[in-house]
C-alpha cells in the first residue's frame, strides 16, 4: 500500500512515521515538502505519489496565535483537509485525519461528549478544525476522523515539556484548575491508528476503501479518564520528581488570560472507538508513566 503522511515532524506525525512505514511504502512529508496552505501543492503531491492512504497529521496547532492569524489557520486546518479529501476520493484512496476536543464548547457541561453531540467551537483554532472535519465529511471520501485532546510527548511543544522546563527554574507554578479534559500521549494515538489500519486491511471481502467506507465518520480517540491542567501538572511533577519541587498552585482561567478561549470541559467519550474497533487507549496517568519512562 502506498501511504502519504503529512506533518511528519509533529508529535503525532513523528510517531506515525515509524508505524506507517511498517504497513506500506510511506512518503512522509514536512511543511517544507508539502505546505498545506498551498492548494496546488497539495493537489500536485497527491497526484504525483498516487497514495492509497493519506494520513493528515499536519495542522496549524498554535491555539493562541490562530486568533491573530485566522487566514493561515483556516487554510491549513479548514481548507487543506477538504482538498486532500477531494483528491483522495478522485484517486480511490482513503483519508485519515485528526481533529480536536476544541470543536466543542464545553459550557455548563459535566458528561463526556459523544460524536453525535453538537459542536460549538469557542476559538479560531476550534472553528477552523471543525471546518476541516465538515469538508472531509462532505467530500464523500472513505475517511476516519479521530478527535483527540491535550496531546503531549517527549518531543515538540506541549504541556509536559513546558512543566518540566519550568519546574527546574521556578519556586511556584500557577496552573489553571478549572478546565477539564484528558491528556493524551501522541504515541497512543499513533499506535491505535496503526492497529485500526491493520484491522481494516484484514477485515471484509471488499477493497480497503470499501471497508473504510462502511465505518467512515468521526471517532473520539483520547486516553481514558479526566483531569485539569493543574491535575496534569501535579502528576507530571509527582512522576518526574524534579529537585527542588516547585510549589504548585491552582488558579482559575480568568487569572491566566490568553488570546484564545478554551472549553471549560472537553472530556470525550471513546465508546464508539471501542465498539467499532475494540480499541481503548490507556488511562491518561498510565500513559504519562509510560511516556516518562520511554527514551524518546
Ligand atoms: N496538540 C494538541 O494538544 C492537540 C489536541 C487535539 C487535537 N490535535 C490535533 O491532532 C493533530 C496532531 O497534532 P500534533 O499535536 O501532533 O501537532 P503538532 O505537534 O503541532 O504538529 C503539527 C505539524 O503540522 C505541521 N504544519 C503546520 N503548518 C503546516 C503547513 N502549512 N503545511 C504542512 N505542515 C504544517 C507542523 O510543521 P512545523 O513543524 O514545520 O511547524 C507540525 O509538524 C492535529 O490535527 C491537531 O489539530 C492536537
Amino acid at each position: 500500500m502506498r501511504i502519504l503522511l503529512t506533518g511528519k515532524n509533529g508529535q503525532v506525525g513523528g510517531e506515525l512515521q515509524h508505524i506507517l512505514s511498517e504497513l506500506g511504502e510511506t512518503t512522509a512529508t514536512s511543511r517544507s515538502e508539502l505546505d498545506l496552505s498551498d492548494p496546488d501543492q497539495i493537489r500536485n503531491t497527491v497526484r504525483h505519489f498516487r497514495p492509497e492512504l493519506i494520513v493528515n497529521a499536519g495542522a496549524y496547532t498554535a491555539v493562541d496565535k490562530a486568533e491573530s492569524e485566522p487566514e493561515i489557520a483556516r487554510a491549513v486546518n479548514g481548507i487543506a483537509p477538504g482538498i486532500l479529501a477531494e483528491e483522495a476520493r478522485t484517486a480511490g484512496a482513503v483519508l485519515i485525519h485528526y481533529s480536536t476536543d476544541y470543536v466543542y464548547g464545553g459550557e455548563a457541561r459535566a458528561k463526556p461528549y459523544l460524536e453525535t453531540d453538537s459542536t460549538d467551537p469557542v476559538s479560531v483554532y476550534g472553528k477552523t478544525k471543525l471546518e476541516g472535519d465538515l469538508a472531509i465529511e462532505k467530500s464523500g471520501v472513505p475517511h476516519l476522523i479521530f478527535r483527540t485532546s491535550w496531546i503531549y510527548g517527549r518531543e515538540g511543544k506541549n504541556f509536559l515539556r513546558t512543566i518540566l522546563r519550568l519546574a527546574g527554574g521556578q519556586e511556584e507554578l500557577r496552573v489553571v484548575d478549572d478546565q477539564i479534559g484528558t491528556p493524551t500521549w501522541c504515541r497512543s494515538i499513533a499506535e491505535s491508528t496503526g492497529q485500526i489500519v491493520v484491522q481494516l486491511l484484514k477485515r471484509g471481502d471488499g477493497s480497503f476503501p470499501e471497508t473504510v467506507a462502511e465505518v467512515s465518520g468521526v471517532y473520539h480517540m483520547t486516553c481514558g479518564g479526566r483531569t485539569s491542567w493543574h491535575g496534569f501538572a501535579r502528576s507530571i511533577l509527582g512522576l518526574a520528581d524534579p529537585k527542588p519541587q516547585p510549589q504548585l498552585v491552582g488558579i482559575p482561567t480568568k487569572d491566566y488570560p490568553a488570546p484564545a478561549d478554551r472549553p471549560a470541559y472537553s472530556v470525550l467519550s471513546n465508546a464508539k472507538l471501542k465498539a467499532t474497533f475494540g480499541i481503548a487507549l490507556p488511562d491518561w496517568e498510565e500513559a504519562l508513566r509510560y511516556c516518562l519512562r520511554s527514551d524518546v
